[in-house]
């Protein structure tokens, strides 16, 4: 990682530091210091995908929010840049999106220079701490410097309250109708359902619709939502929305729930009435996707936020706290009668592999911490993987019949939070596991089953890293990779 001008605080020899500051992420994007939660605003502009992130420069804890900023060439490499949307008289600078303005709607930037616009929401501390229900509205604020410096916009708020509480986390897109014209939509988080407005141009929005189906999972508030056209590969095209929610993941406290279907410009309908989990793991949560990235790049870039609120804030981290997950690039792909998103890591990871190994014994001692491993389970049957250090603390993956089981209840530092140290199973429904792709980096492991169709990613803290792998019912396991660390 670049330090050159990092957010404040992080005048250090910082690569010497990441390598030396025990659970340092080595492959995934973390602030130098102090709290981060949701990614936001992720784009991308000639050359640079841009990451923005919540962030509270003070403190290891969450506090006023800011917009933290970062970039990179590779989403693998991060450089970071000075906080890009501080606080104001209005609110605290809470979740949000970016855009690039290439026609110039806003009126914001020019056409031969457009804006790159971040829609965010204004969290207001007195308004809250008054009792006031009216304390969340939507503000805008815009760079013409390829997000290097931000212009609060003048008249804001764009999107006042209507009296509800819950009124967060705007995701815009430009939705493009049959007859070439378009308009702006935004996804907005409204207590217990997602509300869709439009816009011409970026300031005026109009209230279209609102969906919350009685059969979604409702265990908690809706936040962070993502509406999007994603490709299966063999051309079809379906709309999918992202919806964080926040306690009532599967295996507790905070995950991501989506839904697959249509968006007509005014009303999104889904094709299914079961609740489909983005990840089982319990460390992704309030991720979405990059916009603007190139029509012939053809993906769909995601990003989470690698914790869960149960204990987001006391896991036994410093000077930091909170990465994001390793990026993936989502895909449609066919499942019984109905579709899924699948996740799959980034192509781009590859680049950190640095040495390959076929694995051909049960029992492997690893000789390094930062390890991708290419699994093939025997077809049928179930498995268990090991992963342990000279301390005895483990970690334990396995296929239990139709479950998948992940076991962090002795993986190291385990009791800052009662319920970080548990058993968390996910539902096969009959899937056949063919593959496993899992990277293990200094305090997570990211389970990839069938090129995506299932995921778990699960931060763990072990007092030293873990040292042997031990593969069970494994008849040709597969390969494993050393990786390099971006430190
Ligand atoms: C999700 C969230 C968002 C909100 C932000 C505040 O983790 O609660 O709904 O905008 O975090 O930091």
């Amino acid at each position: 990682m670049i330090f050159s001008c990092g957010p404040k605080g992080s005048e250090i020899q910082e690569s010497e530091r990441g390598n030396n500051e025990p659970h340092r992420p080595q492959y995934h994007f973390t602030p130098t210091d102090n709290w981060m939660n949701d990614p936001n605003g992720m784009v991308y502009l000639d050359g640079e995908y841009h990451l923005f992130y919540q962030y509270y420069p003070d403190s290891t804890v969450w506090g006023p929010m800011h917009w933290g900023h970062a970039i990179s060439t590779d989403l693998v490499h991060w450089e970071h840049l000075p906080v890009a949307i501080e606080p104001d008289s209005l609110g605290y600078i809470f979740s949000g999106s970016a855009v690039i303005d290439h026609d110039n709607t806003s009126g914001l930037g020019t056409k031969e220079n457009p804006a790159m616009v971040a829609i965010y929401t204004y969290h207001d501390p007195v308004g809250e701490k008054e009792k006031r229900i009216d304390f969340q509205t939507q503000g805008i604020a815009y760079s013409t410097d390829k997000g290097r410096t931000w212009t609060k916009y003048a008249a804001n708020p764009v999107l006042k309250n209507p009296g509800i509480k819950d009124f967060r986390d705007p995701k815009v897109s430009w939705v493009e109708r049959e007859d070439g014209s378009g308009k702006w939509v935004m996804s907005l988080a409204v207590l217990d359902r997602i509300s869709f407005y439009s816009s011409p141009n970026l300031l005026d929005w109009t209230l279209e619709s609102s969906f919350n189906p009685d059969w979604a999972a409702y265990g908690g508030v809706w936040e962070c939502p993502d509406l999007f056209q994603l490709k299966a590969s063999d051309g079809t095209e379906k709309w999918v929305l992202f919806v964080s929610i926040n306690p009532g993941g599967p295996n507790g406290g905070s995950a991501t729930q989506y839904f697959i279907g249509d968006f007509d410009g005014k009303n999104f309908s889904a094709e299914h009435e079961d609740v489909k989990w983005l990840d089982f793991g319990a460390d992704n949560y309030a991720g979405v996707t990059w916009s603007n990235v190139p029509e012939q790049d053809g993906r769909k870039l995601f990003i989470g936020w690698m914790s869960n609120w149960d204990y987001a804030q006391v896991v036994p981290t410093h000077p930091w706290r909170s990465a994001t997950t390793l990026p993936r690039s989502l895909e449609l792909v066919k499942s019984g009668d109905g579709f899924l998103v699948a996740s799959r890591p980034a192509a781009e990871l590859q680049a950190l592999r640095k040495s390959t190994i076929e694995i051909t014994e049960k029992s492997i001692a690893l000789e390094e911490e930062l390890v991708e491993l290419e699994l093939t389970p025997t077809v049928g049957s179930n498995f268990e993987i090991e992963l342990s250090n000279e301390k005895g603390e483990k970690v334990i993956f396995k296929k239990s019949d139709d479950n998948l089981v992940f076991d962090r209840t002795a993986s190291g530092l385990v009791d800052f939070e009662a319920r970080f140290a548990k058993i968390h199973t996910a539902p096969l429904n009959g899937l056949e596991v063919k593959s496993l792709k899992i990277y293990i980096d200094r305090s997570s492991v990211e389970i990839f089953v069938n090129d995506g169709e299932m995921v778990m990613t699960e931060l763990v803290f072990p007092t030293e890293p873990y040292s042997r792998l031990k593969l069970t019912s494994f008849e040709n396991p597969g390969s494993m990779h050393y990786l390099k660390s971006i430190w």
